[in-house]
């Protein structure tokens, strides 16, 4: 997209050779970039290979070991995070942060005023402007609820406003796209297009890597800490180290040819369930089964019901209808009996010790496994397959990337060895080459494993090279079964 704003000549937001370790870890190692106002850089790479981290550090959440941060030519770097922020920096965190107790205007007038002493008073300039900023990102139905009410997008669009509260030179946005359906991509592309518009400094991360190219101005590359490669997104995106290590092949499309049919009695078998959150209908007569060795996978957007789904058979919410599991209800039977009968959800939430080491977490994956020896091996394989948690087996699980969070919560639910292996939106947040060593590894499971998969996804691209049979959920209701191939010519509209 071209620059819609005339480029004033000296740079708002300079970063020169900045560093940070985390014990033995360079998380960030003399990374340098300029961003003029108007400007929107994108910086990618792999999960942990510090995007996160550069922000941290510009905003002052962390500390740099080395470098300086120059904001409109003023050294920042080592200042306290208000500070930073009074000086005209804002930032959109990876993961939603808001005051439950607040109403959507309150949390964005919270962000207006810089002290305590100032919330105190009940401006009307406040209210005014805090009503326009939650008009601008889209919220004006929504300024009177609480945010547990609200979906995610909204969610999301919460943090851009209060982020934008202030109004910063430069705004840091974090995984924006991250869980959004495509024409929630596209609003908030052009939300944040509107911040280039303001003459704003933007630095973005994403691995959404075509709603990136399609957006900045100059992409910047990262591999493990350091500086790769900068430039268009065109160039960098055509650099061979980018990838190499980021980009990847593609996830082949193509559906397979022998799909495994399957007869007799299913192993899941789901009838007729509801399930009800006070008067809300999250799931409407829903009726979904799996064979013993079968691939299905969940289509739908955000809010359809697919977790609702997820924790009525995991046990974790209340359903009318039934249940059964190898012909036995499930009904009844508490979480922790559901999964000793095999049953293992790998939620959204990921729900990781975070206290714990990444070592840890896996362990308690495995301490049903029968024998030390099994769980060794099992140990061995997944660290095989997700070689980067074997590197950071000692660090505390709440101090990962947002993608390594991801990678752990796969590889502690697969540790558990499950006959019926439930994957909650396994794509968040992962880097193009991950996804695509998740899918292999997807793949050889059902080769060499008896496993059984329930795939909930909005990522279609992921969903369905492998999947036996899939279904679609929206608004609670199944809407649409049947084998991949004919998901495109019936059901692609809206989701691929
Ligand atoms: N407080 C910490 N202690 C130890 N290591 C940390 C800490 N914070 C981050 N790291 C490590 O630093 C590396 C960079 O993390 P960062 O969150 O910046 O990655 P990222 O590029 O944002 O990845 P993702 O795309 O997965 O979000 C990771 O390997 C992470 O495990
Ligand atoms: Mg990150």
């Amino acid at each position: 997209m071209p620059n819609a704003v005339p480029m004033p000549a000296d740079p708002i937001l300079e970063v020169d050779q900045l560093s940070k370790r985390f014990g033995g870890l360079v998380a960030v190692k003399d990374i340098s970039f300029r961003i003029r106002g108007g400007e929107i850089l994108g910086l990618i790479g792999p999960n942990g290979s510090g995007k996160s981290t550069v922000m941290k550090l510009v905003m002052g959440i962390e500390k740099p070991n080395a470098g300086s941060v120059k904001l409109a030519g003023t050294e920042i770097a080592g200042w306290p995070t208000h500070r930073i922020a009074r000086a005209g920096i804002g930032i959109v965190f990876q993961h939603s942060r808001p005051l439950h107790r607040q109403t959507v205007l309150e949390n964005i007038k919270l962000a207006l005023l810089p002290d305590s002493l100032l919330r105190l008073v009940a401006d009307r300039s406040v209210d005014r402007t805090a009503h326009a900023i939650g008009e601008r990102v889209g919220l004006s139905d929504v300024l009177n609820r609480r945010p547990a009410t609200l979906p995610f997008a909204d969610l999301r669009r919460l943090e851009l406003a209060k982020a934008v509260a202030r109004d910063p030179k430069v705004v840091l946005v974090d995984e924006p796209f991250a869980g959004l359906t495509a024409p929630e991509v596209a609003a908030f592309s052009e939300l944040i297009d509107g911040f280039r518009k303001d003459g704003r400094a933007v630095l973005l991360v994403d691995h959404n890597v075509k709603s990136v190219a399609a957006l900045v101005d100059r992409v910047l590359a990262m591999y493990l800490g350091e500086y790769v490669a900068e430039g268009t997104a065109e160039e960098v995106m055509r650099d061979e180290t980018v990838r190499r290590v980021y980009l990847g092949g593609h996830i082949e499309t193509h559906v397979r040819t022998k799909l495994n049919v399957h007869e007799g009695a299913p192993a899941l078998d789901m009838r007729g369930v509801n399930v009800l959150y006070g008067k809300a209908q999250a799931l409407d007569q829903v009726s979904l089964h799996v064979h013993e060795g079968e691939f299905v996978s969940l289509v739908g957007l955000n809010g359809a019901g697919k977790t609702t789904l997820f924790n009525a058979i995991s046990g974790l919410v209340p359903f009318s209808g039934d249940i059964s599991w190898n012909g036995a209800s499930l009904r009844g039977r508490t979480p922790a009996a559901i999964a000793r009968g095999g049953i293992v959800q790998c939620p959204e939430s990921r729900e990781l010790f975070g206290d714990m080491s990444v070592r840890e977490n896996l362990d308690l994956g495995g301490q049903h496994l029968p024998t030390a020896a099994a769980r060794a091996k099992q140990l061995d394989w997944l660290l095989e397959l997700f070689p980067i948690l074997s590197e950071r087996h000692a660090q505390p699980a709440r101090t990962l990337s947002g993608g390594e969070q991801q990678m752990l919560a796969i590889a502690r639910a697969l540790m558990m060895q499950p006959k019926l292996l439930i994957l909650d939106e396994p794509t968040l947040g992962l880097a193009p080459v991950i996804l695509e060593q998740l899918s292999k590894a997807l793949h050889l499971l059902r080769e060499t494993t008896p496993i059984t998969l329930l795939l909930g996804e909005q990522n279609v691209t992921f969903a369905l090279p492998h999947a036996d049979r899939v279904y679609v959920l929206e608004h609670a209701r199944i809407v649409w079964e049947g084998d991949p191939g004919r998901f495109a010519a019936e059901m692609g509209t809206g989701y691929l």
